[in-house]
């Protein structure tokens, strides 16, 4: 059998009570289709409240720089709260809050809009107004919700850091986004220990040349932390005593809602922005159309930290603005056992669940007997998300967890596209194991050669985006010209998404991973240039060059080579030591998620003629594979000599 037609073979036609009562039917591509921009206006009057309606659906005559639903106001937590309760919904549950303690917190949307209202009086207070900006640096709780919404509430837009971030990484956010406020926690609970994260916000602001005039410290774990005078206030103490009541103003639908950073093909984290009107009409009409949402019925669970885009799109806005319940859990899969999320699924009877391939490849190995232990009939959906999933674990997914009933929604998106742009529609896509197939209606991708002009071929090529969408960036935060150069200069009007893909027989799209120097280490997104400018940051490192290799549970594992500045340093016993001080500096610097999983020490880095580091030839040696064309090195015996040492 040829491959396609294996793929052809191995199909998963939608179960036919799914497709019965699916929000979305096939009639839909069409329609999209036939009048991109009439879909989504109808998309976005049906599935958004908008307080005054808007008049052009895409203004495009400056692009790269999009405005949709022009003229448009509207209040995004108003969407996600108020027009629930107002509904007569208010006392369906929002948020069903999971502490890795096993503590848990339930959340009405009526109590949810008291909550969101009190910050936001708080917020005020502190004299956060439109247009500042708000940074969140707090685990998995409610209240990193609770202070997104209020600061949407406050048209003020939020930058969230992951938790997991150094503090050196939220300084440099911090400064660069120009946040007045920061809003963070004592500290949370990670595999059943408490870990801080004010010292980190301490050690942020502590030369004072940050504009951050206030910091409001949720008590999460009750450690010993220090407090600021005139600076530093507790949740409780300032949220916790303010007024449920607040109304809100409504915005211009290009009001920016939040920046978030996220790495690229160089150092320097990127701001990426997203506005109002057209990021919550995307993420409404993929909750409808790709999560196939039912409010009244569904317990909606994505498993991402809100640190990440999924978390902003499929924990905060997207669940909310649909008005579903959903849950949301603050630790680890294996804490206190690895049963831990099929209990969760078991206990609030789940029926949708959102999770990335890595975390199924961790189930694999731990094996089918954990979750078999659990009741999980309540699934009727599961999702997946960023990076590829290979169809082994596809399939195991399918078996063990959605019991062969429940279709699988593979999606491909990204920070900066704000919403899932490519995924089957679970009720009228036959689903294929590793491929996301199509992009949802109104939106049109393509796969292109290196001219940009030609289809790819069989073996695969770029990935573009034809025509704006409603849910895109509108901007790297500050610098128009590198969001041009990078995503926009490749291929003239069309944005090149720094991915490999290819089509099958069918037309689906199969994705190849990243093209560019960005690596995809557990679903999380990490920066080659990033890591390797903080190796050499080190005062024993001369250069470094730092691959993503792939492995078997994170997809991708980060492995970096290192030349020192003394060779005297590299013999002997203090080698193991020094890797060690090695990957523990970059957990310092940018955050454990981007610690080296292996550092090799090596003598020279295998560089062109022009001093370029080819590091397609360090990924073929981490991989263990035979070392590719190396005729176009310096120094030929280069390669040699780091095998050698490697083997050594
Ligand atoms: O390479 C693609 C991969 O993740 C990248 C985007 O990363 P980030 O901005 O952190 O957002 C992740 C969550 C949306 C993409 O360029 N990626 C994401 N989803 C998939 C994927 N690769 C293959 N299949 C997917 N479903």
């Amino acid at each position: 059998m040829t491959e396609s037609t294996a793929e052809q073979a191995e199909t998963f036609a939608p179960p036919e009570q799914f497709a019965a009562t699916a929000n979305v039917g096939a009639d839909e591509y069409e329609r999209a289709e036939a009048d991109y921009l009439s879909f989504w206006a109808e998309q976005s009057r049906d599935l958004v409240d908008w307080h005054e309606d808007f008049g052009e659906v895409l203004d495009w005559t400056n692009p790269p720089f999009a405005k949709w639903f022009v003229g448009g106001r509207l209040n995004v937590a108003y969407n996600c709260l108020d027009r629930h309760v107002l509904a007569g919904n208010g006392d369906r549950v929002a948020i069903n809050f999971e502490g890795e303690p096993g503590d848990s917190r339930i959340f009405t949307y009526a109590e949810l809009l008291a909550e969101v209202s009190k910050a936001a009086n708080t917020l005020t207070d502190l004299g956060v107004r439109a247009g500042d900006r708000v940074a969140i640096y707090l685990p998995m709780i409610p209240e990193a919700m609770i202070s997104m919404l209020a600061c949407a509430r406050l048209g003020a837009a939020h930058s969230v850091v992951f938790g997991g971030f150094s503090a050196d990484a939220l300084r440099s956010r911090i400064i660069d986004a120009e946040a007045r406020v920061v809003i963070t926690a004592d500290g949370s609970y990670r595999r059943a220990k408490p870990t801080s994260l004010k010292p980190a916000v301490d050690e942020a602001l502590s030369s004072g040349d940050t504009p951050v005039e206030h910091v409001l410290v949720v008590e999460r774990t009750g450690q010993d932390i220090d407090m600021t005078d005139g600076r530093d206030q507790w949740w409780h103490d300032t949220v916790g005593q303010a007024s449920p009541e607040h109304e809100c103003e409504f915005f211009d639908s290009e009001n920016p809602l939040f920046i978030l950073y996220t790495s690229g093909t160089t150092g320097r984290p990127k701001g990426i922005l997203h506005t109002s009107g057209g990021y919550l009409t995307q993420v409404l009409y993929s909750m409808k159309a790709v999560f196939d949402i039912k409010p009244e019925s569904d317990v909606f669970w994505c498993t991402a930290d809100v640190g990440w885009v999924t978390g902003h799109s499929y924990v905060t806005y997207g669940p909310l603005a649909a008005g579903v319940s959903q849950i949301v859990y603050e630790g680890t899969p294996d804490t206190p056992h690895q049963g831990r999320w099929w209990e969760i699924v078991e206990k609030y009877k789940a029926t949708i669940l959102y999770a990335a391939p890595t975390a199924i490849r961790t189930f694999m190995k731990w094996g089918e007997e954990i979750p078999a232990k659990y009741d999980l009939s309540s699934l009727r959906l599961l999702g997946s998300v960023g990076e590829p999933i290979n169809p082994e674990a596809w399939r195991w997914y399918h078996r063990v967890v959605g019991g062969e009933r429940c279709p699988i929604v593979d999606t491909w998106w990204q920070t900066e596209t704000g919403a899932h742009m490519i995924a089957p529609l679970p009720g009228v896509k036959s689903t294929k194991p590793g491929s996301s197939q199509a992009p949802i209606p109104g939106i049109s991708v393509d796969v292109v050669d290196d001219t940009g002009e030609n289809p790819a071929g069989p073996e695969g090529g770029l990935l573009v985006i034809r025509q704006p969408w409603p849910a895109m960036l509108r901007g790297i935060w500050k610098d128009p010209e590198r969001f041009k150069d990078t995503y926009w200069s490749r291929f003239p009007n069309t944005y090149f998404a720094g991915d490999g893909a290819r089509r099958d027989a069918d037309g689906d799209i199969w994705f190849l991973g990243r093209v560019d120097d960005v690596m995809n280490v557990s679903g999380h997104r990490l920066s080659t240039a990033e890591i390797e400018s903080s190796l050499v940051a080190h005062s024993k490192v001369a250069e470094a060059a730092v691959v993503g290799a792939a492995d078997e549970t994170s997809g991708q594992a980060v492995v970096a080579y290192c030349v020192l500045k003394d060779s005297r340093d590299d013999d002997g016993a203090d080698l193991d030591a020094l890797v060690q001080e090695l990957r523990a500096w970059v957990g310092k610097e940018i955050g454990p998620i981007a610690k080296p999983k292996h550092v090799f020490i090596v003598n020279e880095l295998p560089k062109t003629r022009s001093g370029k580091i080819m590091r397609r030839l360090l990924k073929d040696t981490a991989e263990g594979r035979e070392v590719g064309n190396t005729s176009t090195l310096a120094d030929t015996s280069v390669m040699d000599a780091i095998a050698r040492q490697l083997r050594d």
